[in-house]
């Protein structure tokens, strides 16, 4: 009954935010790339500057690229956007929609992360979408409301095929930089909810589900053995490469002794 879809690799992917310098970003890339493979696949999303930087960093290594966000449009007057296309022909392979950051502080709604979804798609890349409800919605009891709403505006868009290869990445906003994870259960209740929304969608779609919020080398622990766990999308911890590979590293012994 693992979710892990169709034996993909788990995913470790870290969304840098606003982080980094050009020497920062060269200590962690190279640490990263040097790294042995553990059997994930591990991603980075450095903010959009530094795209060209980390590609040639990483090229000829395992570390795949991303982008934290992409523009709604293909190409035009949008000052200040980037465009999935452009991301692509940095070489990136996925980017991130919807994040709360995105949706709270940049006027990200459901309908602007489906036309982000869908021109990732349209341009090679493989979207990780975020959803996750705020403390208040979780403590009145909306948390399913609210994720099933995220999920309904961008999977009533796409084909089975897309939904299928899609990421979706639960990430509760209350978890996000606050130190205070969700629990282990919380993680495998949304993440189940989230499965059967997909399911009224698409029945035989497996779509990638990560988890994101406070994710440490510690939470990684006891966050690898979940079998509905495809991987997590990390905050803080991926700007040091050691907690990063940390964290990949539980998923990494996870994956050997709980599923072979
Ligand atoms: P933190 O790991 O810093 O809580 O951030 C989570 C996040 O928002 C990843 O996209």
């Amino acid at each position: 009954m693992a979710n892990h879809a169709n034996n993909r690799p788990r995913l470790i992917v870290g969304n840098w935010k606003m982080n980094g310098s050009l020497a920062a970003n060269a200590a962690l890339l190279d640490a990263l790339a040097q790294a042995p493979a553990a059997g994930c696949a591990r991603v980075v999303c450095p903010p959009f500057p530094y795209l060209a930087q980390a590609a040639t960093l990483l090229a000829g290594s395992e570390v795949a690229l991303g982008a934290q966000n992409c523009g709604h449009a293909a190409a035009g007057a949008y000052t200040g956007e980037v465009a999935a296309p452009m991301l692509a022909e940095l070489g990136c392979r996925y980017v991130i929609v919807g994040h709360s950051e995105r949706r709270a502080m940049f006027g990200d709604d459901d309908a602007r992360v489906a036309a982000k979804t869908a021109l990732a798609f349209e341009h090679g890349l493989t979207p990780i979408l975020c959803v996750g409800e705020t403390l208040a919605q979780y403590e009145a009891g909306q948390a399913t409301a609210v994720i099933d709403g995220q999920l309904d505006a961008v999977l009533g868009t796409l084909d089975a095929g897309r939904i299928d290869r899609l990421v979706i990445a639960y990430e509760p906003i209350w978890a996000i930089g606050t130190g205070r994870s969700a629990s282990a259960e919380q993680v495998d209740a949304a993440l189940e909810r989230i499965a059967a929304a997909v399911a009224r969608h698409a029945a035989s779609a497996r779509p990638q589900l990560l988890y994101g919020g406070s994710v440490t080398a510690a939470t990684a622990q006891w966050l690898a053995p979940l079998a509905r766990v495809d991987g997590v999308l990390v905050g803080g911890a991926s700007l040091q490469a050691e907690a990063f590979l940390a964290i990949e590293q539980a998923f990494a012994a996870a994956g050997q002794t709980a599923r072979g």
